[in-house]
């Protein structure tokens, strides 16, 4: 052989090793991608800061500029990003005040201020909107002050707050069913406070986590979800908008103005209310104007395309937008899922390619009704029903120890094996499963049926099954002007290694969900999770002569398709084409369990297994049909009302019987 034959059969040699030499498995790049040489502590760190430089309120040009930020952090990433865009109705405050006379025989007016102190040394203090509540009615009210504890159906038994203006405390339930609440207990205004008891500690922010005194938590009052002007469709260019008269016939917007006011202002009133409680005989007089505007909102989207099925959509998401700086919501998400993009791109740079989509995105306007996730899933309705595989949500990632998460229940298990893979941030000895099931929650599994987040039209209007997970829980500073980059850096997450737990867990369920040759959902949990749900109304049932055999029955054989799936998994399924078959069947059977009428009354709600309480958003129910059939039941006390919970007994079985069909593949 010539010299230059030899080097050819060489290249040859070399080229054919390159094109037929196993590429690493999945495996190998998810333990690199949880590896410390792929975290960025520091990083995290530098986004958050860049995020809460300023307040970011959705409409404002702050926001815009975060968006700027995601979108190049996006590009770097090589997430070739773009902007999803509507144009939706948001509220900002124009005139606000509140006065007291303290007694009837008093003359002299305490006028409140409404104003945060300026604590700490954050320079834009001075930016952040005044205090108020998105969507708020306007109007000038005036009444005795009458204290209704946290604002509950159960709270205002026993009250006569007609022609009151209500005091209520933030602690329980979402805000604006705090307010229908007191307008359907006859009361012309709301003021809802953070009380010590619930928010305060001996020492305060900047010196402790605790809320000052004069924090106010801002947030919405409206009681649907999406543009208010566009229910139920994408507020595109140039589509159908309702009138304002026809949005306030619809019911989801306030029916009496309220606003939030800080401790120090309620511990003022509530002195002036007989026995702490009242009507008065102080008399408070609200005013409250807001202005409704059309505002663009921007959702960043970034993608990276699957190798093998381009169109199976791993989705992540978070919101941008913030009632003041966002360091905790929801920017301590975005920081997450920045670090997630990033590491995404080093797996790409050493040859990972995902075998499914993965898709990022960064929400506009959560805080208003979760519009701007709302609006992409009306838009996309159609496309995720038939190609998402599932969900991922992080809104306030980090705001201190203790690992949580909220799944629909067929991600229990993939949750679990990744909880045990990542070390916990507070104490590196043991992984965060240990320190999950040790803790006071002891690993225990939220649900998604609330309309806290933007994951609520994922799983409650298409059926994608979804999941939350965040470090921390509820914090005192929550959406009050010292939610920032200090506070966090203090006592939220001092080194920044929750988040990187956080984005280690969060990814890799991503990742599992992206590359698992079978999709790693078990509905034997799903199965046992709807069992316990079902065995808690069976006694009220009985007591009503209600029948729950045939939901009994619709769990029963969705656990046998959930197990005989798992051993056809097992078994070894050859051939793409027919994994992808019971991978298809392993994704359609959650949105079986929506229905297309929806919830009745609430329409949009079409999932009937996970959906929110009708009295507290909230609130996570399981069959929320059946239990505002029994709600209603209760107070209407007729035959028929109880016949009706029969009905939605039967409508929940049928939801569970479809799933299971899907599971088996079996046509009838
Ligand atoms: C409730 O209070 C209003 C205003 O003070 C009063 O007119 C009404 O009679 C009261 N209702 C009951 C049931 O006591
Ligand atoms: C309440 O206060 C406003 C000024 O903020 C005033 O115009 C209005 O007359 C007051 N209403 C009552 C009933 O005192
Ligand atoms: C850390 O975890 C170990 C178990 O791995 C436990 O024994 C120890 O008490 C934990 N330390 C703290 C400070 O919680
Ligand atoms: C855990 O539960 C115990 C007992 O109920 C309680 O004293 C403690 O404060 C709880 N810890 C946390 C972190 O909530
Ligand atoms: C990142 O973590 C290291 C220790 O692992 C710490 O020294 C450093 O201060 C952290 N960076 C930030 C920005 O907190
Ligand atoms: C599915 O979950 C059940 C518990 O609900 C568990 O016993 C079973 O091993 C899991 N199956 C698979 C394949 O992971």
């Amino acid at each position: 052989m010539s010299k230059p034959t030899a080097a050819l059969v060489f290249l040859i040699a070399a080229f054919s090793y390159f094109l037929f030499s196993p590429s690493p498995k999945p495996h190998y790049y998810h333990t690199l991608f949880l590896s410390s040489p792929f975290s960025d502590n520091a990083s995290i760190a530098s986004n958050l800061r860049t995020l809460t430089r300023r307040p970011h309120v959705a409409g404002s040009l702050a926001n815009a500029e975060a968006a700027s930020h995601v979108l190049s952090s996006f590009a770097s990433s090589s997430l070739k990003p773009r902007v999803a865009a509507y144009k939706v109705s948001l509220t900002y405050p124009v005139h606000r005040s509140l006065s007291l006379t303290p007694t009837e025989s008093s003359k002299s007016i305490i006028t409140f201020s409404l104003e945060q102190e300026h604590l700490g040394d954050n320079p834009y203090a001075d930016e952040v909107t005044p205090t108020f509540h998105a969507y708020a009615k306007s109007g000038d009210v005036s009444g005795p002050a009458a204290y209704a504890n946290y604002g509950r159906v159960e709270d205002f038994a026993g009250l006569n707050v007609s022609g009151a203006v209500v005091v209520a405390r933030y602690g329980k339930i979402y805000r604006g069913d705090i307010v229908r609440n007191a307008y359907e207990a006859g009361a012309v205004g709301v003021v809802i406070y953070t009380d010590e008891r619930d928010y305060g500690g001996e020492e305060c922010f900047p010196e402790s986590r605790w809320m000052p005194p004069s924090g106010v938590q801002v947030g919405t009052v409206y009681n649907g979800l999406g543009d208010p002007t566009t229910p139920g469709w994408a507020s595109v260019d140039g589509c159908e908008r309702l009138s304002e008269e026809e949005v306030e016939l619809r019911g989801d917007s306030p029916g009496i103005p309220s606003l939030p006011i800080s401790a120090a202002d309620a511990e003022v009133i509530l002195k002036s209310v007989v026995g702490g409680v009242g009507p008065g005989p102080g008399i408070l007089n609200l005013s409250y104007v807001g202005k409704t505007v059309l505002a663009e909102i921007e959702n960043v989207i970034g993608v990276i395309e699957g190798g093998e099925e381009p169109d199976r959509y791993v989705i992540l998401g978070n919101h941008r937008d913030a009632w003041t700086f966002g360091a905790v919501d929801p920017n301590s998400g975005t920081a997450v899922l920045l670090e997630i993009a990033q590491r995404l791109d080093k797996l790409q740079k050493r040859g990972w390619k995902p075998r499914r989509t993965i898709i990022l995105c960064n929400w506009d306007a959560e805080e208003y009704a979760l519009i701007g996730s709302t609006e992409w899933v009306e838009d996309n309705r159609q496309m995720l029903a038939s190609r998402a595989v599932a969900y991922l949500n992080a809104d306030c990632a980090v705001s201190g120890p203790g690992f949580r998460a909220s799944a629909t229940p067929q991600l229990d298990d993939l949750i679990k094996q990744v909880a045990k893979e990542v070390r916990d941030p507070d104490n590196t000895t043991q992984s965060i499963y240990e320190s999950w099931i040790r803790s006071n929650n002891s690993g225990v599994i939220g649900r998604l049926g609330s309309g806290a987040s933007d994951y609520a039209s994922f799983v409650q209007h298409v059926g994608v099954p979804v999941v939350d997970m965040l470090f921390g829980g509820g914090y005192p500073v929550y959406h009050s002007m010292y939610d920032d980059f200090t506070w966090m850096e203090k006592f939220g997450d001092p080194m920044f290694h929750r988040h990187v737990a956080i984005a280690s867990v969060l990814g890799m369920v991503a990742l599992r969900l992206a590359d698992d040759e079978f999709l790693p959902f078990n509905y034997t949990s799903y199965a046992s999770e709807l069992k316990k749900s079902a065995e808690d109304l069976e006694e009220e049932m009985l007591a009503h002569s209600i029948d729950i055999s045939p939901l009994i029955k619709s769990i029963q054989d969705l656990s046998t398709a959930a197990q005989e799936i798992n051993i056809e998994k097992e078994e070894g399924v050859k051939g793409a084409l027919r994994v992808r078959e019971v991978n298809d069947r392993l994704m359609m059977a959650e949105r079986a369990l929506t229905d297309r009428d929806g919830l009745s009354g609430r329409t949009w709600y079409k999932h009937l297994v996970y959906g929110p309480s009708k009295y507290d958003d909230y609130g996570s129910k399981s069959f929320p049909g059946v239990d505002d059939a029994i709600d209603n039941a209760k107070r209407v006390k007729t035959k028929a009302s109880w016949e009706h919970v029969q009905h939605e007994i039967w409508r929940v079985s049928r939801a569970i019987r479809h799933a299971s069909l899907v599971l088996k593949g079996e046509l009838r």
